[in-house]
């Protein structure tokens, strides 16, 4: 495979950080100062969710920096992007499994962003207690902490939980685009009924807790985000694709590729996250991604090889293969796509990139980021 000139990583990541920033100006201004718990920020989304304060903090030199702490139990180890950083005075690392009770002395924290779950289907499918665990018993812990912080005379300014866009299971024709105030069609005993039952008992409490003890608890949907930080061999379709390209192989599909979905690239939700976090109604639920265009699997897996071509001179083509894992594409939605008018009209959150161009910019991530092949 010949490689054209393509930008560094430090390019490409400096570039979607700056974009982050500038978007969020006013919610990163609000946290100057200020301590920002991530809980689950070793993984995908914590490599923007982050890097986004630190980097305002290296470009904006504010009088008082966000300082940002992490809790993550490092299942899947500490990634190099991570260990790059230590030594930033601005970061704290604490290795924390969420379903354990929370450190005593935690400190004050202004924001709280809870993150920590097994997110991949391939992953909660072989750890579904554990992917329960967190999404139920760890943010229970930190509501708690959230309302003694109250009782002590020092609220949480913002805390977000991570729901999910699976929330919705598989919904009626007529409820796609999907707003809010759908309520789902879901199975509570399938295959995928750890991660979406969890997610939804999980906003069940913070919904109470916000009401019950007036907590500034909001929660964020994401739905199907992909981009730097993905891990390749994480099993989402992306990735899966990536690593085809990246082993100079076929691209192997395990579907008929007509699930069709909204692909958000993360600078996009990342900065619909952190709007969420600091301007987000009490109590409420927002979707972030975005809506349109609205794609197959299939056309992902076109759009990969026709950009893997253009800038990598990947010569593969497509096959479609039966998935030897039976409980594959049980439950497996057939559409999804938000309503984002919410975040859109309330917080001014507007995604901006479509999928050619984050197509281009995963893959010149991957590019940059070969790592050998799991079993
Ligand atoms: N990426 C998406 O498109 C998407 C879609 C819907 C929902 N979400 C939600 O967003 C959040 C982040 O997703 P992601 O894609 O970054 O997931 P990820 O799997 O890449 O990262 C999750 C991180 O949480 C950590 N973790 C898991 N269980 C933990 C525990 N018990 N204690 C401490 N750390 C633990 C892992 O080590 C990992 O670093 C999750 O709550 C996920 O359910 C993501």
């Amino acid at each position: 495979m010949t490689m054209t000139k393509i930008p560094s990583l430090k390019e490409l990541v400096g570039e979607d950080l700056d974009n982050i920033c500038q978007d969020l100006s006013e919610e990163m201004a609000r946290m100057e100062g200020k301590n920002l718990l991530i809980t689950g920020g070793a993984g995908f989304l914590g490599y923007y969710l982050v890097q986004a304060p630190l980097h305002w903090n290296r470009t904006r030199s504010p009088a008082k920096p966000i300082r940002v702490t992490l809790y993550d139990n490092y299942i899947r180890g500490m990634p190099d992007w991570l260990s790059n950083l230590e030594g930033n005075p601005n970061l704290t690392l604490v290795t924390h499994d969420m379903c354990n009770p929370l450190p005593a002395d935690m400190g004050d924290f202004a924001f709280i962003i809870h993150a920590a779950s097994i997110a991949s289907p391939t992953y909660y499918r072989r750890y579904p207690i554990e992917t329960m665990d967190s999404n139920i018993t760890g943010l229970r812990n930190l509501l708690n902490y959230s309302l003694a912080q109250k009782k002590k005379g020092k609220p949480v300014e913002g805390f977000l939980f991570y729901s999910s866009s699976e929330i919705y299971g598989d919904p009626a024709p007529d409820q796609i685009p999907t707003p809010e105030d759908y309520r789902g069609n879901v199975s509570c005993t399938g295959p995928r009924a750890c991660y979406d039952e969890s997610k939804r008992f999980g906003e069940t409490l913070c919904v109470n807790f916000a009401q019950q003890h007036d907590l500034q608890i909001t929660m964020a949907r994401p739905f199907n985000n992909y981009g730097p930080g993905l891990k390749i061999t994480d099993g989402r379709a992306l990735p899966d694709f990536a690593r085809d390209v990246i082993n100079g192989r076929d691209i192997v599909m395990f579907s008929d590729g007509s699930p069709r979905r909204t692909f958000c690239y993360s600078s996009d939700a990342i900065t619909g996250y952190y709007k969420v976090l600091v301007k987000g109604r009490k109590g409420e639920p927002y979707n972030v991604g975005i809506d349109r265009p609205e794609i197959s699997v299939a056309d992902l897996a076109e759009l990969t090889i026709a950009t893997a071509k253009e800038l990598l001179g990947y010569e593969g083509k497509l096959v479609r293969k039966e998935s030897l894992d039976k409980d594959y594409l049980i439950d497996n939605p057939n559409r999804r796509c938000p309503v984002i008018d919410k975040a859109r009209n309330e917080l001014g959150y507007q995604p901006k990139v479509l999928p050619k161009e984050g197509v281009r910019r995963a893959l010149i991530w991957y590019a940059h980021n070969r790592v050998a092949e799991e079993k």
